[in-house]
């Protein structure tokens, strides 16, 4: 019998780009294959984010493009998964007639059953129920194979309800998968080949708080530490309330923890952040940072920061100003607030003009720039230890792979690299990238 064809494409974060994986696994299993053209396809799956009024607008427009494949292919089954799909449920398919199903974050397990079922009925399909624990989190990635970098989530779900946020209300309570589980999974992704996982979650380092199931997220990074043939380690996301020592000291003491941590702080005003319920005072964020920095000089510290949350003032703002020059990160991601229905901040109503949301964002992020080429000029003359990841995308000469601290840097060199760690001597510094030469010196710097 000829094999269907699936194609997804992927809206958001890691996380959904790894639910995406799951989802191929999932219907490889039933009989589809993967395909990068969605003309055709039989099965086009489109997994959705919300957490930015601006990601979900990217989502409507691309279904909007999506009419006229359905037209030309009634038997076209299309879907959307994910957090727009579990926020809009059956409203989906009020405002987009042509869709045949919607499952939401806590389905996906569900998935194979939820087409078959169209495929008989022709019938659309919503699916959104939240259930008593999130059966996919242990589906793995089968298609990690090959590659030399794999996530794997650990946890999933958010209880932290930061007053601006929709990710509690669309991916449910935090809830952690079996500590032996996840190791099983690492040492199966080591077996295939990969060197470098990325550890998963809304919130990692609240790993087994909700499940307690006798180990914490940095006994957990201990344990992963120990499996041969994995060289490197990442997580994201961390919440700064929940960095604790024994985790911090993790930087110094376990191998393959890379050093690199995703520390969003979202604001540098007191007033602000207590206002976005984040728990932590700017005091507070300093300490850990400079606590980091003692344990593990070399660490590089990246965040989010959004501009504009409802009554930020121009005294608010400069407070971000400052903090940033403070501890000068080495990358952000930024933000303007954008209000996000059912969540508390949405009651304080959308108070700050589009137009000083984009002057504070510019100048957050030219501010960020700046210090961005700095840390990278920094590199210039230092031996560091690149895994290979593949080609450049600008020259097909060029390899590409990145740093201990998640820095991309591309030299010359061929694909037989790929997969391997080599030691590079950093030659220029760029806003996005840093350039290098092979070498057979030690390693100077992460
Ligand atoms: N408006 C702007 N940015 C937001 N984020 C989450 N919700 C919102 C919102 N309503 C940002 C936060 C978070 C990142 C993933 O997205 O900075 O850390
Ligand atoms: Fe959203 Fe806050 Fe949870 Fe992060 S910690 S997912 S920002 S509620």
């Amino acid at each position: 019998m000829e094999k269907k064809h699936i194609f997804i494409q992927t809206f958001g974060c890691q996380m959904n780009v790894h639910d995406s994986e799951k989802i191929m696994t999932l219907m490889e299993r039933s009989g589809y294959e993967s395909c990068d053209d969605m003309r055709k396809a039989d099965l086009i799956i489109i997994n959705t984010c919300s957490i930015r009024e601006k990601a979900a607008q990217k989502v409507y427009s691309q279904l909007g493009r999506l009419k006229e494949l359905k037209r030309e292919k009634p038997g076209l089954i299309l879907g959307v998964g994910g957090c727009l799909a579990q926020q809009w449920g059956s409203k989906f398919i009020e405002r987009i007639p042509f869709l045949d199903l919607v499952f939401g974050t806590h389905n996906i397990h569900m998935l194979p059953e939820l087409v078959t079922r169209i495929e008989k009925t022709k019938a659309p399909v919503v699916q959104i129920e939240f259930q008593e624990s999130v059966k996919s989190l242990n589906i793995p990635a089968l298609s990690s194979n090959g590659k030399i970098s794999a996530y794997i989530t650990i946890m999933q779900g958010c209880n932290n309800f930061c007053s601006y946020c929709v990710v509690p209300y669309l991916r449910g309570r935090e809830e952690s998968r079996s500590f032996r589980e996840i190791a099983d999974e690492v040492k199966s992704l080591a077996h295939r080949g990969v060197k470098e996982i990325t550890l998963l979650g809304q919130n990692v380092n609240s790993y087994g708080a909700s499940n307690s199931n006798g180990h914490d997220f940095a006994d957990l990074l201990r344990e992963i530490d120990k499996i041969g043939g994995i060289e490197r380690i990442r997580f994201t996301t961390s919440h700064p309330k929940d960095l604790s020592d024994k985790l911090i000291h993790c930087f110094s003491e376990t191998d393959k923890l890379c050093e690199h941590i995703h520390l969003p702080v979202q604001a540098g005003s007191n007033r602000i952040l207590k206002m976005m319920n984040r728990c932590y005072t700017i005091k507070d964020y300093l300490e850990k940072v400079d606590k980091l920095r003692a344990v593990c000089p070399e660490i590089s510290i990246t965040s989010d920061i959004i501009v504009g949350f409802p009554g930020e003032t121009d005294r608010d703002f400069q407070a971000t100003i400052d903090m940033m020059k403070k501890i000068r990160f080495d990358g952000i991601f930024s933000f303007n607030y954008s209000e996000r229905e059912g969540t508390d901040a949405a009651k304080l109503g959308d108070t700050v003009s589009i137009f000083v949301k984009r002057e504070r964002l510019r100048l957050v992020q030219s501010l960020q720039e700046e210090h961005t080429i700095e840390k990278h000029r920094a590199h210039v003359g230092n031996i560091v230890e690149i895994l290979v990841e593949g080609m450049s995308k600008n020259s097909r000469e060029d390899m590409t792979g990145r740093t201990r601290t998640n820095k991309i840097v591309n030299f010359r060199g061929n694909h037989e690299l790929i997969g391997k760690a080599v030691h590079v001597k950093i030659t220029d510094a760029y806003l996005h990238s840093l350039r290098g030469e092979l070498t057979e010196e030690e390693v100077t710097k992460c």
